[in-house]
């Protein structure tokens, strides 16, 4: 905690001094204006050259690596086609049922790790029910999508050991999909399958030329979505439940709220949490060509980085910036990007998120494990937290 404190102290000097900065051929934008301008200005500053050649590799193409075309814009409009109006319910009752379940099943013991006890099941779970790709096995489906995730995002050093175990999980995981579809398929055609899940929608959507994916197309499409489903939520909650439990006036209203089944407050708690330690700092794009930034001159051929952690304690958007509040507007927050490439699972984290805290937030007297079995551990890249230890009263 004292690391976050010095690095939004660090965050409102800048904004305050040199709210654009550059170091080797990277901008940095700390204000914001300024970094919602950027992400909004999605021809200005792109993302194919930070994201097109890793998603090619490891998945194939897909949204989140294309800038503005034909490809683009059809591809996420089939992928918007897919959601349902009445998912919401759905998800909820998915995400809520298990996370309860799972809860309970750590209440004899008194202590819960909240992550491969929970946070890291529960995604799986919605993958599996929702999304309709179960995977061959919790634990297969954990590691291929958190190396794939690593890889793709995060390994900017390519080290050499992450890369082959995310070439062989995307390997696997292409096989894996290549088969599902074409038993959804060949099911779906006998009236065998009459499921709906997200997976199959695409599969029945082949049917409408304007809805129409090749199996590739489906395979590439569903690998992006279900990719970003399940670390980011897992470490997201994590990060939640930490801030929450090092504020103990904080957590006695959240509790409350859960205690209530008050959603909308827990989800304000969640939220607002979330803006002291968020999953994406920072937001990458490239400068094509030379443009401005307010009365700054960008030159082309630089990385920008859009620190959308700093923007969430800019106090022009969030008054008070360093105090815990619960009357923000949540169209404020940057949690989940901004502009073109809005995180698309965005409705699925605003239930999932909140429900996974609240299912903690009930246990009697939930509280931190003393010394360093209350740490949470991380990975062997330090990336994700793998253990979380929570204790309370059974
Ligand atoms: C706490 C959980 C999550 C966080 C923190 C998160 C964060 C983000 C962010 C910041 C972006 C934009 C990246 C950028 O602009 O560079 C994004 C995009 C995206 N996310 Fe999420 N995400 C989460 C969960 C999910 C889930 C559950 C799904 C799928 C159901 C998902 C699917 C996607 C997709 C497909 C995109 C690309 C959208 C596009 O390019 O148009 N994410 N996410």
């Amino acid at each position: 905690m004292l690391k976050q404190k010095l690095i939004l102290l660090v965050f409102a000097v800048l904004r305050t001094i040199a709210p654009i900065i550059k170091f080797g051929n990277k901008y940095f934008v700390f204000g914001y204006d300024d970094v919602t301008e950027v992400l909004q200005r999605n021809t200005d500053f792109t993302i194919k050259e930070i994201n097109q050649p890793k998603i090619d590799k490891y998945t194939g193409p897909f949204i989140l690596g294309m800038d503005k075309s034909d490809q683009e814009a059809s591809e996420s409009s089939i992928l918007q086609k897919a959601v349902k109006r009445d998912d919401i319910e759905l998800i909820q009752s998915i995400v809520r049922d298990v996370s309860r379940e799972l809860v309970e099943k750590a209440r004899p013991k008194g202590t819960i790790d909240m992550v491969s006890e929970l946070s890291l099941v529960v995604p799986c779970h919605f993958l599996d029910k929702y999304c309709g790709t179960p995977g061959p096995d919790l634990q297969t489906m954990q590691r291929w999508m958190r190396s794939i995730f690593y890889n793709v995002f995060l390994n900017f050093k390519n080290t050499p050991t992450q890369v082959k175990e995310a070439e062989q999980a995307s390997a696997e995981l292409k096989i894996y999909l290549e088969n599902l579809i074409l038993e959804k398929q060949k099911a779906i055609k006998e009236g065998i399958y009459t499921k709906d899940d997200f997976l199959s929608r695409l599969i029945r959507m082949q049917d409408n030329p304007e809805t129409y994916l090749d199996n590739d197309g489906i395979r590439r499409n569903i690998s992006g979505v279900i990719l970003g489903a399940v670390d980011t939520i897992s470490k997201s909650a994590v990060h939640i439940m930490e801030q929450l439990l090092s504020r103990p006036d904080i957590l006695k209203g959240a509790v409350k709220a859960a205690q209530n089944n008050d959603y909308d407050l827990v989800s304000r708690y969640t939220f607002e949490a979330m803006r002291f330690n968020p999953f994406n700092p920072i937001l990458i794009r490239y400068i094509e060509k030379e443009t401005t930034l307010g009365t700054r001159t960008l030159k082309g051929g630089n990385q920008i980085f859009s620190v959308a952690w700093s923007a969430m304690f800019d106090s022009k958007a969030f008054p008070d910036p360093n105090t815990f509040r619960l009357d923000r507007v949540y169209e404020t927050y940057i949690l989940f990007g901004w502009g073109m490439h809005r995180c698309f699972g965005e409705y699925v984290n605003r239930i999932e998120l909140p429900e996974i805290c609240m299912a903690l937030l009930k246990l009697p007297n939930l509280r931190r494990v003393k010394g360093s079995e209350g740490k949470t551990i991380y990975d062997t890249t330090g990336t994700f937290p793998d253990r979380y230890v929570l204790e309370f009263d059974n």
